[in-house]
């Protein structure tokens, strides 16, 4: 069988937990590929008559399908206690996470790089990324530059002490030096890591392994992106980017599945625009409008609680996410939120000053003062979210969803009308039957 992969088409937060989750039982495998605890994926499970909620940051949504096994794959880095804490934290809820594989190639946030990206930010100021503050971008740095910790590397003291200290030696001159921060000590790092050591254990293999045996015994395997398209580190609004590849190719690097596996690239696509952090987002807005698709789609980080910034829904953004990630489905969500609207404006191309252009400008500078040229779609006023297919939504909801479907460049096979589980109209199937 194919694996089949899953992006998020424009800054996070686009609702691709509840999207994994809604493929379920009918997946056997879901792999996180890239990112760390910097994502958050908020879950809502009807259970025994009640609405029961599920943060998650490090492990991947199938978690929370009894028959799915969950994979962190090699691409992502890993803050250990957080996902010792995560890990407690379901199984206190009763969920068994006892089948979670992880990568012996992952990388390690260790404590030092906590530190060191939210020194980074503050020396930053103005210029800051607006990171999460977890340590992912000195962490993926490390694995660039070839000090990184890796998995395996605990259950080699030897090695982890001079990888340790090795990073150290030039680390604590920097949060010394640079930032004013006291040194870190080895083994107050060591002490740290070897502590989780013979808990990770059993959980770590040789996931590439374990998943093309997976694949040869025709199970279905969902590759799942944290963060998004213009949040990768390559194809994304550079430097307001996180630290990894969350584009569809990353799905192979992140996971060592070729890419010839691959038969099916599904991304989500809220009906709106949210970002968190800092970097240029053309259809922002600052008005009340704003404030009403903040207020209407609970638009507060999973992660950080902070506020995110919301605007209209931009075209030239999904249509770059169909090139980037060879989109073969679309998964629009949060078509509930734009209930009562008068007027559904979509961003279908910008003006960069007196030009037009219907394609993401080569330069990011053009994009920072992009202004969106709008097509005005009228409002519908009914409550959608009991909707469960696309006949059942009212004639505009229906025509802002194919006008979407025209200028993004892939079918929309799933649409979102509420945060649960059943939430969701489809369309056409998201797996190959
Ligand atoms: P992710 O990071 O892409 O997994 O997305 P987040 O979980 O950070 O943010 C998406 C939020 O939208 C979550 O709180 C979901 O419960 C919620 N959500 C997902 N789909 C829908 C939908 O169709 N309608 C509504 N109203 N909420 C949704
Ligand atoms: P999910 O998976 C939204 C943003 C941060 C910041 C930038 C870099 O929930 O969609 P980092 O800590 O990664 O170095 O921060 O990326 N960011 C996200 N924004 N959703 C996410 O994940 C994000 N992960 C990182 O806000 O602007
Ligand atoms: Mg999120």
């Amino acid at each position: 069988m194919p694996a089949i992969v899953l992006v998020g088409a424009q800054w996070g937060d686009e609702g691709k937990g509840k999207a994994t989750d809604l493929m379920g039982s009918d997946v056997d495998y879901v792999v996180k590929f890239n990112g760390g605890n910097n994502a958050g994926h908020t879950i809502v499970i009807e259970q025994d008559g009640k609405r029961e909620k599920y943060a998650l940051h490090l492990l991947p949504s199938g978690i929370l399908t009894p028959t799915c096994i969950p994979v962190i794959g090699n691409g992502v880095v890993i803050d250990l206690a957080v996902l010792f804490e995560e890990i407690d934290g379901l199984e206190a809820r009763g969920v068994d996470t006892s089948k979670l594989v992880v990568s012996a190639n992952a990388h390690i946030i260790a404590p030092y790089n906590r530190v060191l990206d939210k020194v980074t930010e503050r020396f930053l100021g103005s210029r800051k990324i607006g990171t999460t503050g977890r340590g992912i971008g000195p962490t993926y740095a490390d694995k660039m530059a070839r000090n990184g910790i890796r998995v395996q590397d605990l259950f080699d003291e030897k090695i982890l002490r001079q990888k340790v200290e090795a990073a150290l030696s030039f680390k604590n001159q920097v949060l010394a030096k640079i930032y004013n921060r006291r040194a870190v000590e080895v083994d107050e790092v060591m002490e740290e890591l070897l502590g989780y050591a013979e808990r990770l254990r059993p959980m770590v293999a040789d996931t590439s392994l374990v998943l093309e045996k997976a694949l040869d015994e025709g199970k279905n395997v969902l590759l799942e992106a944290g963060q998004a398209t213009l949040l990768d580190v390559d194809h994304g609004t550079y430097p307001f980017v996180t630290s990894s590849n969350a584009t569809a190719g990353g799905a192979c690097t992140g996971s060592g599945i070729p890419p010839t596996r691959v038969s099916r690239v599904i991304a989500i696509l809220k009906a709106y625009s949210t970002r968190v952090g800092e970097g240029p987002f053309p259809t922002e807005l600052f008005d009340d409008k704003g404030e009403f698709l903040r207020k209407t789609g609970a638009e507060y980080g999973t992660t950080t609680g902070r506020p995110r910034r919301c605007g209209w829904v931009d075209t030239v953004v999904g249509r770059y996410a169909t090139r980037i990630n060879g989109v073969t489905d679309f998964v629009v969500t949060k078509l509930d939120v734009l209930t009562g609207l008068d007027k559904v404006p979509i961003c279908v191309a910008y003006d960069v000053d007196g030009v037009r252009h219907d394609e993401m400008p080569v330069n990011q500078t053009d994009f920072h003062h992009a202004t969106p040229i709008y097509e005005e779609l009228d409002g519908w006023w009914e409550d959608i979210s009991g909707a469960r297919t696309f006949e059942e939504l009212p004639a505009n909801a229906q025509a802002y969803v194919l006008r979407l479907e025209e200028l993004i460049g892939a079918r929309v096979s799933a649409i979102g009308v509420g945060p649960g589980r059943d939430e969701i109209i489809s369309r056409y199937p998201l797996l190959d039957a």
